[in-house]
């Protein structure tokens, strides 16, 4: 597909030949990464990209949206069986997006809001302070226990009784465990706070039923459409009756102007594969991928934050294990050695977060490219090679020839 471009654009389709040779022959253990399928990304590069379609499917404010309409009501109606969710959103550019027009739909301006704080696996956009969200928002946050990695949901009750917040989020960037959204409710009903669970990197989890939903249990649900479901870069919202049209409203005209109908598109390409019975074995290989990764690593003498994982990623801490090593240094040797992977904040990180103490390493992608849980143990050793002797370019080579064995074994955009 990018070779059409060279006649035209010779540099363009460089960099995008280049791109998709990288993704071919590396290895992406970015948790928030997944390699799309060829019906995604076309749907991605199609002519709705030249499409105005402000408004909702049937009420747009523009002509000549009749095939826009079809396309956003596919997604619209696939988002609903995925999540069974009375409302879906599919508008939003991104998860981010999503969370703000979340924020925007049930609160007002200097309302409250309590949130995960980052080292303890949250998100930026829920109010970190170089966020506009911040700007918006008074924003307090709860912490996981520090020596344990885990909610103590006790701790965040009271928290929230300290605290007195408007609205409560739950669903979170690095936490490795199933949440208790019941208990979250609970918490966010109990300080008549409203709750909005984030399931960015959750989606598919939940959409193949390996994970529990919080769909019917939070006020609002929010997601990415790109993370552990393959469905192209965006976002989208799940609510209930009750919030569907201040969702609606925020999303358009609130925060956004036209959607971005050739995502639209993709997010209806990728939610179709997210329904067809393949894509639970997919969700749960991923996650057996991830305990395999996460149990050989520990058996090579590396920490797991909470001690293990319950979804599609491990968090590695190697402040006892490894003190000289940063989250920072093992993301680049890692890379010199064709794994792809990103420097992670664990919990009561004394480094800064440009440093870190740990490395988050996700299975999704892996998983689209056919890795079974040996596979994921022949990279778990290399991995564990590279990261015992960080000055070691011999050590780092050998680990380069297992990769590109495992990608040729496993092969992605052919
Ligand atoms: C929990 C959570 N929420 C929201 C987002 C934001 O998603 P996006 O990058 O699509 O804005 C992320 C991204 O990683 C995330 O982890």
């Amino acid at each position: 597909m990018p070779t059409d471009l060279t006649p035209v654009d010779e540099s363009l389709a460089e960099a995008l030949s280049a791109e998709r040779e990288r993704q071919r022959e590396t290895l992406t253990l970015i948790a928030s990464e997944n390699h799309a399928s060829e019906a995604v990304l076309r749907a991605q590069g199609s002519v709705l990209t030249n499409n105005y379609a402000e408004g909702r499917p049937g009420e747009r404010y523009y002509a000549g949206c009749t095939h826009a309409d079809e396309v956003e009501w596919l997604a619209r109606e696939r988002a609903k069986r995925l999540f069974d969710t009375v409302h879906a959103n599919v508008q939003p550019h991104s998860g981010t997006q999503a969370n703000l027009a979340a924020y925007e739909a049930l609160l007002e301006p200097g309302d409250s809001i309590l949130s995960l704080e980052l080292t303890s696996g949250g998100h930026l956009s829920h109010g970190h302070d170089a966020t506009a969200v911040a700007t918006h928002y008074e924003v307090e946050h709860y912490h996981v226990e520090p020596e344990t990695g885990r909610l103590d949901y006790e701790a965040v009750a009271e928290r929230a009784r300290e605290t007195n917040p408007d609205l409560l989020v739950s669903g979170y960037s690095a936490y490795p465990r199933r949440v208790d959204w019941e208990r979250m409710q609970a918490i966010a009903e109990g300080v008549d706070a409203v709750h909005v669970a984030d399931i960015a990197h959750l989606t598919g989890l939940v959409a193949a039923d390996i994970y529990p939903s919080p769909v019917g249990v939070a006020d609002v649900v929010t997601c990415s459409t790109h993370k552990t479901i393959r469905s192209g870069r965006g976002g989208a919202i799940m609510a209930s009756e009750e919030y569907a049209a201040a969702v609606d409203r925020a999303v358009f005209p609130g925060l956004q102007g036209g959607p971005l109908l050739h995502n639209v598109a993709g997010k209806a390409a990728g939610f179709y594969e997210a329904l067809q019975p393949e894509f639970e074995a997919y969700a749960s290989q991923t996650v057996e991928n991830a305990t395999a990764l996460g149990e050989h690593l520990d058996g090579r003498g590396f920490d797991l934050v909470s001690g293990g994982t319950d979804v599609h990623f491990v968090l590695v801490d190697f402040q006892q294990s490894h003190p000289d090593l940063t989250g920072q240094r093992a993301e680049d040797i890692l890379e010199d050695a064709g794994i792809v992977c990103n420097k992670s904040a664990v919990p009561g990180d004394p480094r800064k977060s440009t440093v870190t103490s740990g490395v988050r390493l996700g299975t999704p992608a892996i998983t689209t490219r056919g890795f079974d849980a040996d596979a994921t143990r022949r990279l778990a050793d290399a991995i564990a090679d590279v990261l015992d002797s960080p000055e070691d370019e011999s050590v780092r080579a050998d680990a380069s020839g297992t990769v590109a064995d495992l990608c040729t074994e496993f092969p992605v955009y052919e």
